[in-house]
């Protein structure tokens, strides 16, 4: 089966969301200590929300945990942009995007003083340009990446993305072709999804404006397991003081609010923010502080972003009673072997009750997922690159018999 997967993110967000107004209810901030914490993904003066202390503080006595969980996609979707998390090429030649307007095309450059992106319009010697600096990435690159710049306390994205799939720099996507817009605000929800923290300046969540000394890249172990500082002080003391641990574990949650903790970021943009970004708290009720709209089993729902709603429409989920994102996953360690995935199938199934079985014989145990679990475009976002619309793709969810995956059928 021929994957393709093209990848790339989600333009939702910059649809024009009604999300309701919100009151910041000003957390009580607390200096994360992080000293061992690499620049690339704390600010320069960590404060993070709430009863947060950051990684480090867990790494006295989790250390392999962290040393595996650093390299995952969650802990590196965002960074401070460098040679090492900027993942596109700077060399000459695959340094400039061509569009379909003659008058325009881009320049990606790399000096002393950081990463730029440059738009060029005009034709020469009539020419004129616009800088800006690439000061923030989003994504970790596995499929692609999007790029965020300062513009005094704004926060901007770049018109142009890179995709890894297709090995080079993109109009980012939801960006039409042919034009360079640097106007795009990046509102709180976005973070909120890529990020462990960042301190609003207004309460809207329309608003792009942080405090520029106030967040926390990449996505930390306390975005799922609540704040830490209580767990780390009872359990640093001797004798531990109290027999409760003071920290969330989602496998003690009822699956619902179990499930809740990947859906304040896998259960979709959602239609409205009932509280602001960054307080949800795992083991209360997402519902609280986000409206993720109604729930319709009918409803199509994309492949981007919507795990969760996927995987509550397959009969897996429907028919057992404790089926949850860590019956597959284990979101402390990078995970791409399908074979191992495919075991975890079989920890409910037999590989001979697969109507494939008497055909292709156990070879089927390698490689559930491809028909199964196909990679599918996505509906919502597409890159508009050198003259056509590309779809990117995505694992589905909705594990099930899906017709393209019989020989019999035509592909
Ligand atoms: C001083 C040592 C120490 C530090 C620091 C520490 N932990 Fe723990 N943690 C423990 C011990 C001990 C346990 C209990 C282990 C067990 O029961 O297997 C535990 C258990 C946990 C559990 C499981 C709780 C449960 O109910 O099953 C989670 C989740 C956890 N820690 C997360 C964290 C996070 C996140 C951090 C950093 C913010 C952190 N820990 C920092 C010692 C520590
Ligand atoms: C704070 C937001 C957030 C939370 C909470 C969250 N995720 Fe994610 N997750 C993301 C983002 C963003 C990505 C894409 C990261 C990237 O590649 O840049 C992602 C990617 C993933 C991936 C793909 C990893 C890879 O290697 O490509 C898996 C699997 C996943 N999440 C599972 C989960 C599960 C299971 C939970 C709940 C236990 C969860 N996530 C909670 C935001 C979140
Ligand atoms: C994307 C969400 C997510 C992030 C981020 C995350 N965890 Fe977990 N963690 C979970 C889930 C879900 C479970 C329960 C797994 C299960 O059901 O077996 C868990 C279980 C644990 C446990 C108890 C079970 C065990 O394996 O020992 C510890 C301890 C723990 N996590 C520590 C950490 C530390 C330390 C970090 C940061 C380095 C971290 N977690 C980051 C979701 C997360
Ligand atoms: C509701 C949560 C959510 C919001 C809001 C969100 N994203 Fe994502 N984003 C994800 C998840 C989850 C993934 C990976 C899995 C998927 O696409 O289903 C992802 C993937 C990406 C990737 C690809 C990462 C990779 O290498 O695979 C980029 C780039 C990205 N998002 C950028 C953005 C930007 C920029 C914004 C805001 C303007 C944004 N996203 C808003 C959840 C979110
Ligand atoms: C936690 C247990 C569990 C796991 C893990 C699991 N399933 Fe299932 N699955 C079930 C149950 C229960 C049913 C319903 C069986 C029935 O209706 O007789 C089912 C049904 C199915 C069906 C029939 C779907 C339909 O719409 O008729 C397929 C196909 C399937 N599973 C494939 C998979 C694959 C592939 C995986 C791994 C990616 C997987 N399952 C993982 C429990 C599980
Ligand atoms: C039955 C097994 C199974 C369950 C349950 C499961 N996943 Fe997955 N997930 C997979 C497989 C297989 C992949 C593909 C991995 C790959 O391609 O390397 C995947 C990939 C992903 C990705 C990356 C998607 C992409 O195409 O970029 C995300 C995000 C994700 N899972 C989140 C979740 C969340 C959130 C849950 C819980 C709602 C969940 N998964 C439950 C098996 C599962
Ligand atoms: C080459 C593609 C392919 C592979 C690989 C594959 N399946 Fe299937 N599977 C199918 C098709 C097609 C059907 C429907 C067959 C039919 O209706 O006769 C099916 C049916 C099923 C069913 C439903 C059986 C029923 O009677 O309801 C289950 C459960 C299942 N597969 C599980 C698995 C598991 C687990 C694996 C991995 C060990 C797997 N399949 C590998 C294509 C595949």
């Amino acid at each position: 089966m021929q994957v393709i997967d093209v990848a790339l993110p989600l333009i939702l967000i910059c649809s024009a969301q009604a999300f309701a107004q919100s009151q910041d209810p000003a957390p009580k901030v607390e200096p994360a200590r992080s000293s061992h914490s690499s620049q690339s993904t704390v600010a320069r003066n960590p404060i993070a929300n709430a009863g947060f202390v950051g990684d480090e503080a867990c790494r006295s006595c989790h250390q392999h945990k962290l040393d595996t969980y650093y390299r995952t996609a969650h802990r590196l979707t965002s960074q401070t942009a460098d040679k090492n998390s900027v993942v596109g090429g700077f060399d000459e030649g695959a340094n400039i995007l061509k569009t379909s307007n003659p008058n325009l095309f881009f320049r990606m450059d790399e000096n002393e003083k950081g990463f730029f992106e440059t738009a060029v319009w005009g034709t020469p010697p009539d020419t004129w340009s616009r800088t800006e600096r690439l000061d923030l990435v989003i994504g970790s690159g596995g499929k692609g990446q999007s790029y965020l710049f300062w513009n005094e306390d704004e926060l901007f994205q770049l018109p142009l993305g890179y995709s890894t799939v297709m090995g080079q720099w993109i109009n980012a996507p939801g960006y039409r072709d042919g034009i360079a817009k640097f106007d795009r605000p990046i509102i709180p929800r976005c973070l909120e999804c890529h990020a462990t923290y960042f301190k609003a300046l207004e309460p809207l969540s329309s608003s792009n404006r942080y405090d520029r000394t106030n967040f926390v890249l990449g996505i930390s172990c306390e975005r799922c397991h609540g704040a830490g500082r209580e767990h780390v002080v009872r359990l640093s003391s001797h004798p531990p003081a109290g027999s409760d641990l003071a920290i969330i574990n989602p496998a003690k949650l009822s699956r619902d609010r179990q499930f809740e903790v990947c859906s304040q970021c896998h259960g979709g943009q959602g239609v409205r923010e009932l509280a602001p970004a960054f307080s949800y708290v795992p083991g209360q009720p997402l519902g609280n502080y986000i409206d993720l709209g109604p729930v319709d089993p009918k409803a199509d729902a994309d492949v981007h972003g919507k795990q969760v709603v996927l995987l509550e429409k397959s009969r897996c989920f429907q028919a057992s009673a404790n089926m949850s994102c860590a019956t597959c996953h284990d979101v402390h360690e990078p995970e791409r072997n399908l074979a191992a995935f495919s075991q975890k199938c079989l920890t409910c199934h037999k590989v001979e009750k697969c109507g494939m079985y008497p055909k292709l014989g156990s070879e089927i145990a390698s490689n559930c997922i491809d028909c199964h679990m196909p990679n599918q475009e996505s509906k919502v976002v597409f890159v508009d690159v050198n003259g056509k619309k590309v779809n990117p793709q995505f694992r589905t969810h909705w594990i099930k018999i899906y017709p393209s995956s019989s020989p019999s059928q035509p592909q």
